[in-house]
């Protein structure tokens, strides 16, 4: 049986994941077999389990399904266990082995393809869901200096902050208290707001100063209604989720054929037809 791989997720016929793989085993000469496989919380489990028997050697897994994913594997890299999700799985035998890339996704795109300097930087997380847990250790691990999290719900945001364990850097803060935070260097929005499309981003122009940057980890119209905001406040640079979406599948990549693609082709090309919410 010829390996396959898939990205799961609900929906999924939009997603790109099967477009970036098919150009990154191009680039290497890899013949590949990947597909997008639409599931639902509820039947992830026997999706999973029938796509293993039928070859199935590694998968992806995007919104809403990284946490059930998590649940599903046997063994993690440690980053997927301090997350508590997972967006790369790999058959190892007879069971699944689950990392996250999202978090590394996010770092290599702002400090390689933005030439941003995360370090010293103070922090503001929006967001404590399967997203936002991916990518707060990978922000502490590049070096900034404070994470606030803040989250609707404030107790995922402690659960969140809690687990990371590093009270002097990461901490939680209510929503209602926004405005009382201070500013930040960089705003990352991890919320699955903007995936509503009456969605509208209020936030105090307060969390802005001259350097701050605004990252939506979404992309496309998902992400319109935050970086609309952080435009309106003169944030000094905007990014939405393309550059990490493409970086986290080249670490997913990685694992699974042992060899990292370059990636800048391929976010060009896709940037090229992704303008970044508001341009023209
Ligand atoms: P993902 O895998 O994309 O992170 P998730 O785990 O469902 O998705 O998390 C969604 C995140 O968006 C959560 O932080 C959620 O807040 P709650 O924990 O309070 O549910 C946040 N979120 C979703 N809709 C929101 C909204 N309208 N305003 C603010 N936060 C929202």
């Amino acid at each position: 049986m010829s390996p396959r791989y898939a990205v799961f997720g609900q929906p999924i016929a939009h997603s790109l994941s099967p477009h970036i793989h098919a150009a990154f085993a191009r680039q290497e000469g890899i013949e590949l077999d990947y597909t997008a496989i639409e599931s639902s919380p509820e039947g992830f489990a026997a999706a999973l389990e029938s796509f293993a028997a039928s070859g199935g050697a590694g998968a992806n897994v995007t919104a809403p399904l990284k946490e059930t994913a998590f649940a599903l594997c046997k063994t993690f890299t440690s980053r997927a266990k301090l997350a508590g999700s997972v967006n790369t799985l790999l058959r190892k035998g007879d069971y699944w082995h689950g990392d996250t890339t999202d978090g590394v996704g996010l770092v290599r795109d702002l400090t390689d393809r933005h030439e941003l300097d995360l370090r010293g930087r103070r922090v503001l997380l929006l967001g404590a869901g399967g997203s936002a847990r991916s990518v707060a250790p990978a922000l502490l691990d590049a070096g900034i200096r404070e994470l606030v999290v803040v989250n609707r719900t404030p107790e995922r945001a402690d659960e969140l902050v809690d687990a990371i364990g590093e009270p002097g850097r990461a901490l939680s803060r209510y929503w209602d208290d926004l405005r009382d935070l201070g500013d930040f260097e960089l705003i990352v929005n991890a919320t699955s707001a903007g995936r509503d499309r009456e969605a509208k981003f209020e936030l105090p122009l307060s969390l802005v100063n001259t350097m701050t940057t605004a990252v939506d980890l979404n992309y496309g119209d998902a992400a319109v209604a935050f970086l609309a905001w952080a435009r309106a406040a003169s944030c000094r640079n905007m990014v939405d989720g393309l550059g990490m979406l493409v970086e986290q599948a080249a670490s997913s990549f990685q694992q699974w054929h042992e060899v990292r693609p370059d990636t800048d082709p391929v976010y060009a090309e896709l940037r090229a037809k992704n303008a970044l919410a508001g341009e023209e």
